[in-house]
């Protein structure tokens, strides 16, 4: 069976460039191109310290005729929220699959991109996370959810390095959907300043700082006691391994489809 060929935006990131690491170590997969806004024209394996691979950085303008001639099956996205949104429909027009990280995008963003997946018959996974470990985290805080009910406030705290763009993080903004999904009628309050009465809401707190990879506290409060659910990412590598699984799982899906990693997982 020949490779799977795999392509990076946000190459030359955190992320992507670890992702590229991984791709490289994983039998049956091949990367088929790079994209990112910087290091353009310079080979990719130079520029991440992974030695020459022969591919060279393009820039995103040219992203459908690149994942054509690199005969790309599966393109992986961890940039920002702008970039995402303009580069996945001309992906997914491309006939590529998708496999997303970016966090932040808008309910509008992911609509967009969704359509494009259906239109162009193509399979993609969007995931705020791609850990095994969050997987099992979102189950239990809706199995919390669901036997603890309305006597609990819920607050998520959610902290990470100083670099991250984005706040809250999409992984608290997932937590908050399970929890408002199973307990009902609940809003939504980023962080409190003034006066501010507690309502039926859940609260979101982003605190950023030095290197921390991504924590993240689901706490249950009721009148005498409360349940505090953690997860704590201690390298990045929770996330490439999960990417690196969508991107081998999605090109044997059915098309027309947007995943979630719970569905990689299942
Ligand atoms: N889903 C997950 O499991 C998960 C895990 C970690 C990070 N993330 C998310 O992934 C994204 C990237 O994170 P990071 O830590 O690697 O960030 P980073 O800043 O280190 O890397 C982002 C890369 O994208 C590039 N980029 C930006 N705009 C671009 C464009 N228009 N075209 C091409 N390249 C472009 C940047 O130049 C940079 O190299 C963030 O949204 C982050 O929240 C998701």
């Amino acid at each position: 069976m020949s490779a799977t060929r795999v392509a990076l935006v946000g190459a030359c990131g955190k992320m992507g460039s670890l992702i590229i690491r991984r791709i490289l170590a994983t039998d049956g997969m091949a990367l088929s191109a790079a994209f990112d806004l910087v290091n353009i024209g310079r080979d990719v394996g130079e520029v991440i310290g992974a030695g020459t691979l022969n591919v060279p950085v393009s820039d995103s303008k040219d992203l459908s005729s690149v994942l054509k001639e690199s005969k790309t099956d599966v393109l992986v996205d961890f940039t920002v929220a702008p970039a995402t949104a303009a580069n996945a429909p001309i992906a997914a027009a491309a006939g590529v699959n998708l496999i997303i990280g970016t966090t932040g995008l808008t309910a509008e963003q992911k609509t967009n991109i969704t359509q494009a997946v259906v239109k162009n018959n193509v399979a993609a996974v969007i995931s705020s996370n791609y850990s095994i470990g969050v997987g099992v985290f979102f189950k239990l805080i809706k199995e919390a959810a669901r036997y603890l009910g309305d006597g609990y406030d819920v607050e998520i705290i959610e902290a990470h390095h100083n670099q991250k763009k984005d706040a809250p993080s999409g992984t608290a903004m997932t937590a908050a959907e399970i929890i408002g999904k199973e307990m009902g009628g609940k809003d939504f309050v980023f962080g409190r300043e003034g006066v501010c009465p507690r309502g039926k809401e859940i609260g979101i707190h982003a605190i950023r700082g030095g290197d921390i990879v991504g924590d993240h506290t689901v706490m249950f409060i009721g009148n005498s006691e409360r349940i505090e659910l953690r997860h704590q990412a201690h390298s990045r590598e929770i996330f490439v391994g999960g990417a690196v699984m969508a991107a081998k799982w999605v090109v044997s899906q059915k098309k027309g489809v947007v995943y979630e990693m719970s569905d990689v997982l299942s």
